[in-house]
């Protein structure tokens, strides 16, 4: 049974190597993803706390990779214009559903902003590709991050990369000792500290929707 201190920390629906669109990840994409929290919010909680609760909705890279792979791993600029502007159309029609569904306030993250985006009290752009930048580019990066660009967890060989294991199951990648000197976790994804560096860059646009 579901109860109400359960809702104290949030509730997460998003998927692992999902977008607005399908990609090749066998999850349900953001429009099902919203479908199994309007459901929990019909049968479960009506409308009980929705108004004082924040939704947070990051659409990063999936569609795109997903994309490139349909196209034999290459990207038409001209193309991929026409695919970012039906990326960012999804993900505003699922901004809105969230917004129907009783959610006053929004952060969502852009990496390309568009017409759609806006900042009004109830939904606020969350920069995370220039709070990316800020840290990649800052100066005190290296002093927080010596391992660099390195990621923490990577392939011993070309086929290997964080978590796969050969025949006999041995690793084909290492770890380093201490995750807190990377700002990178694996080739793609940042470490908790990296997203704590991140966090830190985001304050002030969080703020805006307390
Ligand atoms: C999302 O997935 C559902 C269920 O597989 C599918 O019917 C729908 O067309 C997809 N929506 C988008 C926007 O790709
Ligand atoms: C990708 O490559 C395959 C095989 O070479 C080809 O049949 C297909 O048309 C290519 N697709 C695109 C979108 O370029
Ligand atoms: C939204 O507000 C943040 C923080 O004040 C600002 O950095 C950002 O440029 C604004 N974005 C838009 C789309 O107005
Ligand atoms: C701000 O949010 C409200 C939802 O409460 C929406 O109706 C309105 O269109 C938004 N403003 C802009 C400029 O997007």
């Amino acid at each position: 049974m579901l109860y109400f201190g359960s809702l104290l920390f949030g509730i997460n629906f998003a998927h692992g190597g999902t977008g607005v669109f399908d990609t090749d990840v066998a999850a349900p994409n953001m429009t099902a993803q919203i479908d199994l929290f309007e459901q929990l919010v019909k049968k479960h909680y009506g409308d009980i706390g929705l108004e004082n609760s924040i939704a947070l909705v990051t659409n990063s890279g999936n569609d795109y990779s997903a994309y490139m792979a349909r196209n034999n791993g290459t990207l038409d600029p001209k193309d991929v214009m026409h695919f970012i502007d039906e990326v960012t159309t999804q993900l505003a029609a699922n901004l809105k559903r969230i917004q129907a569904l009783g959610v006053k306030k929004i952060l969502y993250n852009v990496g390309q902003m568009n017409d759609e985006s806006t900042n009004n009290s109830t939904v606020v752009v969350l920069d995370l590709c220039n709070a990316f930048l800020d840290i990649l580019q800052g100066k005190d990066y290296e002093s927080r991050f010596p391992e660099g660009l390195k990621g923490c967890c990577m392939g011993t060989s070309s086929e290997g990369y964080c978590a796969v294991v050969d025949e006999q199951w041995k690793p084909m990648y290492t770890v380093c000792k201490d995750p807190r000197k990377s700002f990178f976790w694996d080739m793609i994804h940042p470490t908790q500290a990296g997203w704590e560096a991140v966090y830190e860059r985001l304050l002030p646009t969080l703020k805006l929707v307390e």
